[in-house]
This record gives C-alpha cells, sequence and structure tokens, in this order.
C-alpha cells in the first residue's frame, strides 16, 4: 500500500481517539493559535492535517475563517461533529493531501499544521504548496515532534516511532525544517520547544498498535544506548517525553 493510503488508513480508524487524546486535545499551543488568529483579525486560515481538529477549533475561536483539511474523510466527520457541537459556523471541511492543495494562488493570510507533517510523504512539495495558496506575507505555522540533533536519539526516535505506526515518515530536526522552508520559500523560523510527555500505554492505544510491535517497541527503548534514553527521559513503564516545536515563518516576496 502507498505512504498516503496506509496514513488515511490507519488515521481513519482511530479518527475518534484523536478527538479524546489530551495530548492533542490540550497544549499552551492551541491558545497561541487563537491568539495569533485574533492579531490577525479574522484571517483565512489553512489547517494541514487537521486530524480531529483542535488547532482548527482553535483558530476558529480566535475569529478566523478556517478550512480544516486532511487526508482521512473519517477525521472529517468528526471534526464537522465537533465543530457543530461547538458552533463554530466559520469551519469548512476539504479532503485532500498536503502535498497537492486543491486551492487557488494565494487565497489563505495563514496556513497551520500540526503534529501532521511528520507523516507527510514528502515535506518539500508540501511545504511549495502552503507557499502557493498564502499571499505575499502570509504566515505558516509548522507544530510538530521534533528529531534531536544527535543521531543516535534521532534514531532511537524514528525507530519507535515507525514499529509504532507504519505510517511514519520522519520527525524533522529544527535545523532540517529551517533549510526545508527557507529553500520552499519562507522566512528563517523563529522557533520554540517544549517538552511533550507522552504515557507509553495511551502512546501505543491511540494507533491501535499491535502486541508484536509494542513489544519491540518496549525492547528498543529498553535496551537503547543511555545517551538516547536519558535524551527522552524514558521511564520504567516506556514512558518518555518528546521535544515539539512551534516555528513561524513568513512567505517570501
Ligand atoms: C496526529 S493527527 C493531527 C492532529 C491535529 N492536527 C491536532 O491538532 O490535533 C495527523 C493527521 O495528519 C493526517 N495526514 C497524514 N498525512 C497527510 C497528508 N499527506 N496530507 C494531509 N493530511 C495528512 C492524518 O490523516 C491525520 O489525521
Amino acid at each position: 500500500m502507498k505512504q498516503q493510503a496506509l496514513a488515511a488508513k490507519r488515521f481513519g480508524a482511530v479518527a475518534q481517539e484523536y478527538l479524546t487524546s489530551s495530548c492533542h486535545a490540550r497544549g499552551v499551543d492551541l491558545a497561541r493559535l487563537a491568539d495569533l488568529a485574533r492579531e490577525l483579525g479574522r484571517p483565512m486560515a489553512l489547517d494541514l492535517g487537521c486530524g480531529a481538529g483542535h488547532a482548527a477549533y482553535a483558530l476558529a475561536e480566535g475569529g478566523a475563517e478556517v478550512m480544516a483539511y486532511d487526508l482521512s474523510a473519517e477525521m472529517l466527520t468528526v471534526v464537522e461533529e465537533e465543530a457543530a457541537r461547538r458552533g463554530l459556523t466559520s469551519l469548512h471541511v476539504r479532503q485532500g493531501a498536503a502535498e497537492r492543495l486543491p486551492f487557488d494562488d494565494g487565497s489563505f493570510d495563514l496556513v497551520v499544521t500540526r503534529y501532521s507533517a511528520h507523516h507527510w510523504a514528502y515535506v518539500p512539495a508540501a511545504l511549495r504548496e502552503a507557499r502557493r495558496v498564502l499571499k505575499p506575507g502570509g504566515s505558516l505555522v509548522v507544530i510538530d515532534v521534533i528529531a534531536p540533533e544527535a543521531p543516535v536519539a534521532d534514531t532511537l526516535l524514528q525507530t519507535v516511532e515507525l514499529l509504532r505506526d507504519p505510517s511514519h515518515v520522519r520527525d524533522y530536526r529544527v535545523s532540517e525544517w529551517a533549510v526545508m522552508l527557507q529553500a520552499a520559500g519562507f522566512s528563517a523560523p523563529e522557533t520554540d520547544m517544549w517538552p511533550l510527555p507522552m504515557d507509553f500505554a495511551a502512546w501505543l492505544a491511540r494507533m491501535e498498535t499491535s502486541e508484536l510491535r509494542a513489544k519491540a517497541v518496549r525492547d528498543v527503548l529498553a535496551k537503547a544506548a543511555e545517551e538516547a534514553r536519558r535524551h527522552f527521559h524514558v521511564e520504567a513503564d516506556g514512558s518518555f517525553s518528546l521535544d515539539a516545536a512551534w516555528l513561524r515563518t513568513t512567505r517570501t516576496a
């Protein structure tokens, strides 16, 4: 199965879990997105890889007219139902891949993506599309899990991510984001990072990881090099702490 079909199938099967997942439904970054929408004054905003819609709700609550966009039809059904429950009439949904956007050039003031880009088959293509659909001077905010610069910890992260979810592509380093964003026609990003604690059982359950693969994840984490285990603060039950980042950048002329 091709990667995008794999991602759509995996996420479609667990769409409801992402609505209630605490690490997706909460986070200081959501209030920050609402503030950004307020600061921009009712912007036209696009949420790429909206999942169960938490970034999109925050933007709509901040006054944005939001297009919530995702590969998975099941995720979009969850978003439509939840938006209606919250009375968010300025939120619309559309299905598709980040790498190819069905929107006209210069349609949006703001493009946001939260915890989705590490699932994209080809980030450079998606960034070029994000730039195309932004108005000149428009902003892009990427929020995602970040890989450590140290290869020993980076490899551990990608390994457990792929074992947990076969549609995982790559958590990028901040240095890789800076290069990809500037190559796609964006300014050097302003970056903030914070720890994202992961409860081991909930992290596996959310993706319905099989017992075989869960056993492999436990083994890989338990026997990893000390400096990598220390980086992720691996605990006795397998719980650990990821790094998340907010990268804000602007479309250059
Ligand atoms: C972890 S969820 C996103 C969480 C959500 N943004 C939030 O704020 O809670 C990842 C989402 O990315 C979507 N996705 C994966 N690859 C994609 C792609 N190439 N284009 C668009 N969406 C994609 C999946 O279908 C899934 O719904």
